[in-house]
Protein backbone atom coordinates (compact mmCIF):
# COMPACT_ATOMS: atom_id res chain seq x y z
CA UNK A 1 0.00 0.00 0.00
CA UNK A 2 1.66 3.35 -1.18
CA UNK A 3 1.88 5.92 2.00
CA UNK A 4 -0.60 8.03 1.39
CA UNK A 5 -0.19 11.69 0.45
CA UNK A 6 -3.37 13.19 0.77
CA UNK A 7 -3.72 17.12 0.85
CA UNK A 8 -5.10 18.03 4.21
CA UNK A 9 -8.20 20.37 3.23
CA UNK A 10 -9.77 22.70 5.40
CA UNK A 11 -10.75 20.87 8.80
CA UNK A 12 -14.79 21.15 8.12
CA UNK A 13 -14.54 19.29 5.05
CA UNK A 14 -12.35 15.95 5.36
CA UNK A 15 -11.85 13.52 7.88
CA UNK A 16 -8.30 14.87 9.41
CA UNK A 17 -5.47 12.56 7.88
CA UNK A 18 -4.46 11.53 11.56
CA UNK A 19 -7.66 10.35 12.02
CA UNK A 20 -7.76 8.72 8.88
CA UNK A 21 -4.42 6.93 9.47
CA UNK A 22 -5.37 5.76 12.93
CA UNK A 23 -8.51 4.22 11.79
CA UNK A 24 -7.08 2.58 9.22
CA UNK A 25 -4.69 0.81 11.90
CA UNK A 26 -7.43 0.00 13.80
CA UNK A 27 -9.21 -1.67 11.13
CA UNK A 28 -6.21 -3.49 10.18
CA UNK A 29 -6.21 -4.64 14.20
CA UNK A 30 -9.59 -4.80 14.40
CA UNK A 31 -10.87 -6.40 10.96
CA UNK A 32 -12.01 -3.79 8.82
CA UNK A 33 -15.97 -3.85 8.86
CA UNK A 34 -15.83 -3.13 12.80
CA UNK A 35 -16.13 0.56 12.22
CA UNK A 36 -17.20 1.47 9.06
CA UNK A 37 -20.57 0.65 9.05
CA UNK A 38 -20.54 -1.24 5.26
CA UNK A 39 -21.34 -4.42 6.59
CA UNK A 40 -19.25 -7.24 7.34
CA UNK A 41 -20.11 -8.79 3.81
CA UNK A 42 -17.91 -6.49 2.00
CA UNK A 43 -15.48 -7.61 3.44
CA UNK A 44 -16.20 -11.88 2.90
CA UNK A 45 -12.80 -12.94 2.60
CA UNK A 46 -11.77 -10.39 0.42
CA UNK A 47 -8.29 -8.46 0.87
CA UNK A 48 -6.52 -6.44 -1.36
CA UNK A 49 -2.83 -7.81 -2.48
CA UNK A 50 0.01 -5.01 -2.63
CA UNK A 51 -0.68 -1.37 -4.17
CA UNK A 52 1.81 0.79 -6.22
CA UNK A 53 1.08 4.47 -6.37
CA UNK A 54 -0.40 6.18 -9.55
CA UNK A 55 1.61 9.16 -10.80
CA UNK A 56 -1.26 10.49 -12.89
CA UNK A 57 -3.43 10.78 -9.35
CA UNK A 58 -5.22 14.78 -8.89
CA UNK A 59 -3.99 16.30 -6.32
CA UNK A 60 -7.25 17.84 -5.32
CA UNK A 61 -9.03 17.42 -1.88
CA UNK A 62 -10.16 13.72 -0.75
CA UNK A 63 -13.98 13.69 -0.79
CA UNK A 64 -14.38 12.03 3.24
CA UNK A 65 -14.54 8.29 3.21
CA UNK A 66 -17.87 8.29 5.37
CA UNK A 67 -19.16 10.78 2.31
CA UNK A 68 -18.11 8.98 -0.15
CA UNK A 69 -19.94 5.46 1.04
CA UNK A 70 -23.14 7.01 2.58
CA UNK A 71 -23.89 9.32 -0.65
CA UNK A 72 -24.72 6.95 -3.16
CA UNK A 73 -27.01 5.77 -6.44
CA UNK A 74 -26.95 2.06 -6.35
CA UNK A 75 -30.52 1.61 -7.38
CA UNK A 76 -30.40 -2.22 -6.67
CA UNK A 77 -30.58 -1.13 -3.24
CA UNK A 78 -33.46 1.87 -3.41
CA UNK A 79 -32.88 5.32 -4.72
CA UNK A 80 -32.59 7.53 -2.32
CA UNK A 81 -28.32 8.60 -1.83
CA UNK A 82 -28.46 6.91 1.78
CA UNK A 83 -30.20 3.97 0.33
CA UNK A 84 -27.13 2.18 -0.63
CA UNK A 85 -25.27 2.08 2.55
CA UNK A 86 -28.80 1.05 4.69
CA UNK A 87 -29.32 -1.94 2.30
CA UNK A 88 -26.11 -3.40 0.24
CA UNK A 89 -25.34 -5.78 3.50
CA UNK A 90 -27.30 -8.05 1.36
CA UNK A 91 -24.75 -8.09 -1.41
CA UNK A 92 -22.34 -11.12 -1.26
CA UNK A 93 -19.27 -10.41 -2.71
CA UNK A 94 -17.78 -13.77 -2.84
CA UNK A 95 -18.04 -16.34 -4.19
CA UNK A 96 -18.16 -13.91 -7.39
CA UNK A 97 -17.05 -14.38 -11.04
CA UNK A 98 -17.06 -12.16 -13.90
CA UNK A 99 -17.09 -13.77 -17.37
CA UNK A 100 -15.79 -12.41 -20.61
CA UNK A 101 -17.37 -13.45 -23.77
CA UNK A 102 -18.79 -13.05 -26.70
CA UNK A 103 -16.47 -11.51 -29.56
CA UNK A 104 -13.02 -13.06 -27.74
CA UNK A 105 -10.35 -15.22 -29.08
CA UNK A 106 -10.25 -17.22 -25.38
CA UNK A 107 -13.84 -16.54 -23.46
CA UNK A 108 -12.90 -16.61 -19.86
CA UNK A 109 -14.29 -16.70 -16.17
CA UNK A 110 -12.28 -14.97 -13.59
CA UNK A 111 -13.18 -15.21 -9.52
CA UNK A 112 -12.82 -12.30 -7.83
CA UNK A 113 -9.80 -14.20 -5.90
CA UNK A 114 -8.37 -14.57 -9.01
CA UNK A 115 -8.42 -11.23 -9.89
CA UNK A 116 -7.72 -9.50 -7.21
CA UNK A 117 -3.79 -11.27 -7.36
CA UNK A 118 -3.77 -12.04 -11.06
CA UNK A 119 -3.47 -7.83 -12.12
CA UNK A 120 -1.34 -5.51 -11.09
CA UNK A 121 -3.03 -3.32 -8.49
CA UNK A 122 -2.74 1.20 -8.56
CA UNK A 123 -4.32 3.23 -6.28
CA UNK A 124 -5.55 5.97 -8.64
CA UNK A 125 -7.52 9.24 -7.62
CA UNK A 126 -9.98 10.09 -9.68
CA UNK A 127 -12.47 12.85 -9.94
CA UNK A 128 -16.17 11.23 -10.23
CA UNK A 129 -18.96 13.82 -11.45
CA UNK A 130 -22.79 12.67 -11.56
CA UNK A 131 -24.74 13.92 -14.14
CA UNK A 132 -27.23 15.01 -10.80
CA UNK A 133 -24.40 17.79 -10.90
CA UNK A 134 -22.59 16.61 -7.83
CA UNK A 135 -18.94 15.46 -7.94
CA UNK A 136 -16.59 13.62 -5.78
CA UNK A 137 -12.59 13.09 -5.53
CA UNK A 138 -11.58 9.25 -4.63
CA UNK A 139 -8.49 7.31 -4.11
CA UNK A 140 -10.15 3.78 -6.20
CA UNK A 141 -7.56 1.14 -6.17
CA UNK A 142 -7.95 -0.96 -9.49
CA UNK A 143 -6.36 -1.79 -13.08
CA UNK A 144 -6.68 -1.35 -16.58
CA UNK A 145 -9.88 -3.12 -17.81
CA UNK A 146 -7.71 -3.17 -21.21
CA UNK A 147 -5.42 -6.13 -19.17
CA UNK A 148 -8.87 -8.14 -18.76
CA UNK A 149 -9.74 -7.43 -22.36
CA UNK A 150 -6.42 -8.57 -23.37
CA UNK A 151 -6.05 -11.59 -21.50
CA UNK A 152 -9.66 -12.86 -23.59
CA UNK A 153 -7.85 -11.53 -26.64
CA UNK A 154 -10.54 -9.46 -28.84
CA UNK A 155 -11.77 -10.34 -32.15
CA UNK A 156 -11.60 -8.29 -35.56
CA UNK A 157 -15.13 -7.89 -34.57
CA UNK A 158 -14.96 -6.30 -30.98
CA UNK A 159 -16.07 -2.57 -31.64
CA UNK A 160 -18.19 -2.24 -28.86
CA UNK A 161 -18.17 -3.52 -24.81
CA UNK A 162 -21.19 -3.93 -22.45
CA UNK A 163 -21.52 -4.74 -19.36
CA UNK A 164 -23.61 -5.97 -16.62
CA UNK A 165 -23.97 -5.80 -13.13
CA UNK A 166 -25.72 -9.01 -11.39
CA UNK A 167 -29.06 -10.02 -11.55
CA UNK A 168 -30.88 -11.39 -8.38
CA UNK A 169 -33.97 -9.86 -6.44
CA UNK A 170 -32.64 -11.80 -3.27
CA UNK A 171 -29.22 -9.84 -3.20
CA UNK A 172 -30.65 -6.74 -4.78
CA UNK A 173 -34.11 -6.29 -3.42
CA UNK A 174 -35.25 -3.05 -5.45
CA UNK A 175 -34.14 -5.37 -8.62
CA UNK A 176 -37.90 -6.35 -8.20
CA UNK A 177 -39.13 -2.71 -8.86
CA UNK A 178 -39.55 -1.44 -12.37
CA UNK A 179 -37.30 1.51 -11.84
CA UNK A 180 -34.94 0.21 -13.95
CA UNK A 181 -35.16 -2.52 -16.73
CA UNK A 182 -32.30 -5.40 -15.04
CA UNK A 183 -29.77 -5.70 -14.82
CA UNK A 184 -28.39 -3.13 -14.96
CA UNK A 185 -26.32 -2.54 -18.19
CA UNK A 186 -23.66 -0.28 -19.86
CA UNK A 187 -21.34 0.27 -22.53
CA UNK A 188 -18.53 1.50 -24.24
CA UNK A 189 -16.96 2.31 -27.31
CA UNK A 190 -13.57 0.20 -27.29
CA UNK A 191 -11.31 2.71 -27.90
CA UNK A 192 -12.62 4.21 -24.75
CA UNK A 193 -12.59 0.27 -23.04
CA UNK A 194 -9.25 -0.02 -23.34
CA UNK A 195 -7.89 3.77 -22.65
CA UNK A 196 -5.18 3.56 -20.07
CA UNK A 197 -7.65 5.98 -17.51
CA UNK A 198 -10.53 2.65 -17.59
CA UNK A 199 -9.93 1.36 -14.31
CA UNK A 200 -11.80 -1.88 -13.13
CA UNK A 201 -11.67 -0.75 -9.36
CA UNK A 202 -12.08 -3.60 -6.89
CA UNK A 203 -11.45 -1.35 -4.11
CA UNK A 204 -11.47 2.14 -2.39
CA UNK A 205 -9.62 4.25 0.38
CA UNK A 206 -6.94 1.67 0.41
CA UNK A 207 -9.41 -1.03 0.88
CA UNK A 208 -11.95 -3.86 -0.87
CA UNK A 209 -15.03 -2.20 -1.64
CA UNK A 210 -17.99 -1.64 0.33
CA UNK A 211 -20.84 -2.75 -1.42
CA UNK A 212 -22.69 0.00 -1.72
CA UNK A 213 -20.07 1.38 -4.21
CA UNK A 214 -20.13 -1.64 -6.12
CA UNK A 215 -18.55 -4.71 -4.14
CA UNK A 216 -16.33 -6.65 -5.27
CA UNK A 217 -15.72 -5.03 -8.85
CA UNK A 218 -16.58 -2.31 -10.48
CA UNK A 219 -16.04 -0.12 -13.78
CA UNK A 220 -14.17 3.54 -13.05
CA UNK A 221 -14.32 5.69 -16.53
CA UNK A 222 -13.26 9.35 -14.55
CA UNK A 223 -14.17 11.18 -17.85
CA UNK A 224 -17.94 10.26 -18.25
CA UNK A 225 -21.04 11.24 -15.96
CA UNK A 226 -20.96 8.70 -12.67
CA UNK A 227 -24.03 6.40 -14.50
CA UNK A 228 -21.27 4.99 -16.80
CA UNK A 229 -19.29 3.69 -13.82
CA UNK A 230 -21.38 0.16 -13.74
CA UNK A 231 -20.78 -1.64 -10.11
CA UNK A 232 -21.15 -5.00 -8.90
CA UNK A 233 -19.83 -6.30 -12.82
CA UNK A 234 -20.52 -9.99 -13.42
CA UNK A 235 -20.20 -10.37 -17.17
CA UNK A 236 -18.18 -8.18 -19.78
CA UNK A 237 -19.31 -8.95 -23.56
CA UNK A 238 -17.84 -7.85 -26.70
CA UNK A 239 -19.84 -7.23 -29.45
CA UNK A 240 -19.82 -5.58 -32.82
CA UNK A 241 -22.74 -3.60 -32.41
CA UNK A 242 -23.55 -0.77 -29.87
CA UNK A 243 -25.18 -1.93 -26.69
CA UNK A 244 -28.09 0.38 -25.30
CA UNK A 245 -27.30 0.84 -21.67
CA UNK A 246 -30.32 0.75 -19.04
CA UNK A 247 -30.54 4.43 -18.52
CA UNK A 248 -30.44 5.18 -22.08
CA UNK A 249 -33.10 2.90 -22.83
CA UNK A 250 -34.80 4.43 -19.95
CA UNK A 251 -34.63 8.01 -21.26
CA UNK A 252 -32.96 8.62 -24.19
CA UNK A 253 -32.81 12.10 -24.43
CA UNK A 254 -31.30 12.46 -20.98
CA UNK A 255 -28.30 9.63 -21.02
CA UNK A 256 -26.95 9.23 -24.28
CA UNK A 257 -24.54 6.76 -25.29
CA UNK A 258 -21.29 8.13 -24.80
CA UNK A 259 -21.92 10.37 -21.68
CA UNK A 260 -18.61 12.20 -21.52
CA UNK A 261 -18.38 15.01 -19.25
CA UNK A 262 -19.38 17.91 -21.15
CA UNK A 263 -19.76 21.50 -19.63
CA UNK A 264 -21.55 22.90 -22.67
CA UNK A 265 -24.00 20.88 -23.31
CA UNK A 266 -27.14 20.67 -20.87
CA UNK A 267 -28.91 17.50 -19.58
CA UNK A 268 -32.51 18.35 -20.99
CA UNK A 269 -33.45 19.83 -17.46
CA UNK A 270 -30.40 21.44 -15.56
CA UNK A 271 -27.22 23.24 -17.01
CA UNK A 272 -23.96 20.87 -16.97
CA UNK A 273 -21.55 23.66 -16.24
CA UNK A 274 -21.20 23.62 -12.72
CA UNK A 275 -21.08 21.06 -9.87
CA UNK A 276 -21.23 20.85 -6.17
CA UNK A 277 -17.67 18.96 -4.92
CA UNK A 278 -19.08 16.95 -1.78
CA UNK A 279 -19.49 17.75 1.18
CA UNK A 280 -19.72 21.07 0.92
CA UNK A 281 -16.85 22.43 -1.02
CA UNK A 282 -19.54 24.52 -3.43
CA UNK A 283 -20.18 24.91 -6.79
CA UNK A 284 -16.84 24.81 -9.08
CA UNK A 285 -16.83 25.27 -12.52
CA UNK A 286 -17.09 21.57 -14.91
CA UNK A 287 -14.40 20.30 -16.76
CA UNK A 288 -14.31 18.95 -20.37
CA UNK A 289 -14.04 15.49 -20.10
CA UNK A 290 -14.28 15.99 -16.13
CA UNK A 291 -10.20 17.50 -16.47
CA UNK A 292 -8.77 14.44 -18.78
CA UNK A 293 -9.32 16.14 -22.34
CA UNK A 294 -5.54 16.13 -22.67
CA UNK A 295 -5.46 12.21 -21.99
CA UNK A 296 -9.06 11.66 -23.94
CA UNK A 297 -10.54 14.74 -26.41
CA UNK A 298 -8.00 12.53 -29.23
CA UNK A 299 -11.12 9.75 -29.23
CA UNK A 300 -13.78 11.86 -30.01
CA UNK A 301 -12.36 14.07 -33.01
CA UNK A 302 -14.97 14.60 -36.00
CA UNK A 303 -17.53 13.47 -33.71
CA UNK A 304 -20.19 16.31 -32.85
CA UNK A 305 -20.39 16.51 -29.10
CA UNK A 306 -24.15 17.78 -28.69
CA UNK A 307 -25.17 15.27 -31.60
CA UNK A 308 -23.23 12.55 -28.94
CA UNK A 309 -23.19 13.29 -26.16
N1 LIG B 1 -24.24 0.62 -11.13
C1 LIG B 1 -25.31 -0.13 -10.83
N2 LIG B 1 -25.24 -1.46 -10.97
N3 LIG B 1 -26.47 0.43 -10.39
C2 LIG B 1 -26.62 1.78 -10.27
O1 LIG B 1 -27.71 2.25 -9.89
N4 LIG B 1 -25.56 3.98 -10.51
C3 LIG B 1 -24.61 4.72 -11.34
C4 LIG B 1 -23.19 4.17 -11.22
N5 LIG B 1 -23.18 2.73 -11.27
C5 LIG B 1 -25.50 2.60 -10.59
C6 LIG B 1 -24.31 1.97 -11.00
C7 LIG B 1 -24.63 6.13 -11.05
S1 LIG B 1 -26.01 7.00 -11.56
C8 LIG B 1 -23.57 6.78 -10.45
S2 LIG B 1 -23.54 8.48 -10.31
C9 LIG B 1 -22.46 6.01 -9.89
O2 LIG B 1 -22.65 4.60 -9.99
C10 LIG B 1 -22.31 6.39 -8.43
O3 LIG B 1 -21.21 5.78 -7.86
P1 LIG B 1 -20.94 5.98 -6.29
O4 LIG B 1 -22.21 5.62 -5.59
O5 LIG B 1 -19.81 5.10 -5.96
O6 LIG B 1 -20.63 7.44 -6.12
Amino acid sequence: MPAYRYPVPPAHEITPQAAWLNRRALMAGLGAGALTGWGGGALAGLSLPEVADWPGSTDEALTPFEVATNYNNFFEFGTGKEDPAANAHTLRPSPWAVEIAGEVERPLTLDIEDILTRYPMEERIYRLRCVEGWSMVIPWVGFPLSLMLEDAGLTSRAKYVEFFTLYDPEQMPNQTSSILDWPYREGLRIDEAMHPLTLMAVGMYGEVMPNQSGAPIRLVVPWKYGFKSIKSVVRIDLREDRPVSSWEARQPREYGFFANVNPEVRHPRWHQATERRLPDGGRIRTEMFNGYAEEVAHLYEGMDLTENF
